[in-house]
């Protein structure tokens, strides 16, 4: 029996240990803002936070869940008002929006790493988080607003 935190609730799950994380998430506990995409942790739409780390949770499997905390898009924010997730709407971010649950998850976990995170930071941080869209410019505007920059050269950003 594998005990676990997901959103502040405990969990208990007695299936495969190894099955993946975002498999739980989704189907058996129906949290479905984290998407699949790729299966490999090369795209990064399924990053979820496990122990306050941004994880992906395609290739976790559910026994590494063990005794931790999981924080999925469901859970970051009571009333969707997370920082991120002010800015994201703030700047129309999404396009599609499949990725977009992924992108917010990695830039939530990259503030709170480093507040204040300059381009390069937040290139290195989100650079495993693949938008088909290509809203990489808007996302990068957004975390600099989430942190409290104003987002200079918005223009080119944008
Ligand atoms: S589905 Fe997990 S990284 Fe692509
Ligand atoms: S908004 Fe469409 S894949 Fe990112």
């Amino acid at each position: 029996m594998i005990k676990l935190t997901v959103n502040g609730a405990q969990r208990s799950f007695d299936g495969d240990p190894d099955m993946p994380l975002l498999w739980y998430l989704r189907d058996e506990l129906g949290l479905t803002g984290t998407k699949f995409g790729c299966g490999q942790a090369l795209c990064g739409v399924c990053t979820i936070h496990l122990g306050g780390t941004a994880t992906r949770s395609c290739t976790t499997p559910v026994s590494a869940a063990a005794d931790q905390e999981v924080l999925t898009i469901e859970g970051l924010s009571p009333d969707g008002d997370h920082p991120v997730q002010v800015a994201w709407r703030d700047l129309n971010v999404a396009q599609c929006g499949y990725c977009q649950c992924g992108q917010i998850m990695q830039a939530a976990s990259l503030l709170k790493d480093s507040p204040m995170p300059t381009d390069a930071e937040i290139d290195a941080s989100m650079s495993g988080n693949i938008c088909r869209c290509g809203t990489y410019p808007r996302i990068r505007a957004a975390i600099h607003q989430a942190a409290g920059q104003p987002a200079t050269n918005a223009g080119e950003r944008l």
